[in-house]
């Protein structure tokens, strides 16, 4: 690496200087102690920061960077592609194979889940945002136009643009650009840990959820309703994992009520759930699936939506034109991606990287579940798949929240960190997605390194 140390600074300052980063305040940046870590170099599960300090990558880039930071495979067809051809657009009087060629391998591979079709964009926000207004023009397509309004669960998270923010389950995405969407309602999440039933009994929960969100569907007026919206197991909002009969239950509500179904599988599609969607953990078929980050393993940004077998029906019938797709960007189906989501795609089938999930996960979970015991400010661990989060609160008890002014979790993360751990506090929550094709040492080392912090910073 062996960058001096001038130049270190120079980076920080011009950080601070020059660039916005996504979920920060500006000035933060520019605060005694407040640059972000500068991570210059991956390879495998681990990243280097500028200082040349080895990390573990806890986080996979954010979700992302499913099959490492240096999978030969996906390099090579990225590298191919921009020898072959860097860029050309998919607007409607021109494509490119790569596009093609990926449109059949995601059907192909999603065909046991109902999909006849697929949009590409460029991230997650977008995918959800081809989603909903997908969703809208179906229903205009059959002469229901008046189904325009979404229903979403508290704690979800679709994005940042202005209709995934409408959707958005937690107010901190949504006030500062508020009026959102009109006609977007909320109702809430199966979470055992929390929940405002009071309820401990996860079958019974999903059944109080299921009901709400039927009780709103009507409330509402069932023929104004476009979708319902969320997560297979919820990322960004702590890693709440639905009971298993709550799926089934939401995909019967829906259906009675001609509502969509809209899977937004950003984060649980290509494996993390420990299956290759989040979906198919719950036997649930959904009418639109949100995907990314895995989808290129984080190499080159990529968006998808895709689109069930009745869906593209209806726009098939359509004779009067209304099904034309006045939606999509500059960069769908990107030549460069598209080759990076090839490659995934074949590495993520050949090594059955959800079934590995499926066999390794047990390991982390089983192990950081004993930091419930083991650690007076853990309140819960929970988990699928390689997504967990680590609760942490001022009294496991009763479950007493931290004070929002504590430092604690950023205290564990740095410990983590000076430990050779990258991992990622929101809130009160320290969330854990390593890259999926972690190995069980590397594993190991996340546990123990995370024990190690958590016990020094309950000893300070
Ligand atoms: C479930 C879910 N949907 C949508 C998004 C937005 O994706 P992006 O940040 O790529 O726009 C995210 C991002 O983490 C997500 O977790």
């Amino acid at each position: 690496m062996n960058r001096s140390a001038d130049l270190v600074a120079e980076l920080k300052r011009d950080n601070a200087q020059f660039l916005w980063h996504p979920m920060a305040h500006p000035k933060a940046m520019k605060a005694e102690g407040g640059h972000p870590d500068i991570i210059a170099r991956g390879e495998g599960c681990w990243v280097w920061d500028i200082d040349g300090h080895k990390l573990l990558d806890g986080v996979a880039g954010l979700w992302s960077s499913n099959l490492g930071h240096s999978c030969k495979p996906v390099r090579d067809a990225i590298v191919a592609q921009l020898d072959e051809l860097p860029f050309f657009n998919t607007f409607a009087g021109t494509t490119h194979p790569r596009a093609i060629e990926l449109s059949r391998a995601v059907v192909e591979l999603m065909r046991e889940d109902g999909v006849a079709a697929v949009m590409f964009s460029n991230g997650g926000s977008d995918a959800v945002e081809g989603a909903l207004k997908i969703a809208r023009q179906f229903h205009k397509l059959r002469d229901q136009g008046e189904r325009t309004k979404f229903i979403s669960m508290r704690q979800g998270y679709h994005g940042v643009h202005f209709g995934g923010a409408s959707v958005n389950g937690n107010p901190r995405f949504r006030r500062a650009y508020e009026p959102l969407l009109p006609g977007c309602f909320q109702i809430d999440t199966p979470w055992l840990y929390r929940n405002a039933f009071g309820c401990d009994d996860e079958t019974r929960l999903a059944e109080l959820v299921a009901a709400q969100l039927e009780r709103e569907i009507v409330f509402q007026g069932p023929d104004t309703v476009a979708a319902f919206i969320a997560e297979p197991i919820q990322g960004a909002g702590g890693v709440i994992v639905p009971p298993a009969n709550f799926w089934p239950l939401v995909r019967e509500v829906c259906s009675r009520h001609g509502v969509l179904l809209i899977a937004d599988e950003v984060v649980t599609g290509f494996g993390r759930g420990g299956a290759m969607f989040g979906t198919r953990l719950w036997n649930v078929k959904a009418d639109l699936w949100c995907l990314a980050k895995g989808i290129s393993s984080g190499y080159v940004p990529l968006g998808a939506t895709a689109i069930s077998q009745a869906i593209a029906d209806a726009f098939d019938a359509d004779a009067s034109g209304a099904g034309q797709l006045m939606h999509g960007y500059t960069y769908s189906a990107h030549p460069v991606a598209a080759a990076a989501a090839l490659a995934t795609l074949k590495v993520l089938v050949e090594q059955d990287i959800p079934g590995r999930v499926a066999r390794i996960a047990p390991l982390l979970q089983d192990r950081l579940r004993r930091l419930e015991r083991r650690v007076p400010f853990v309140g819960n661990v929970r988990g699928k798949g390689l997504m967990l989060c680590v609760e942490m609160v001022a009294d496991p008890a009763t479950k007493a929240p931290l004070a929002k002014t504590s430092d604690l979790p950023a205290r564990v993360a740095r410990a983590c960190y000076r430990r050779g751990l990258m991992v990622r506090v929101s809130g009160a929550n320290m969330i854990l997605s390593p890259p999926l094709v972690i190995s069980e040492a590397e594993l190991d080392f996340l546990c123990s390194t995370l024990e190690a912090a958590c016990d020094e910073v309950a000893a300070a």
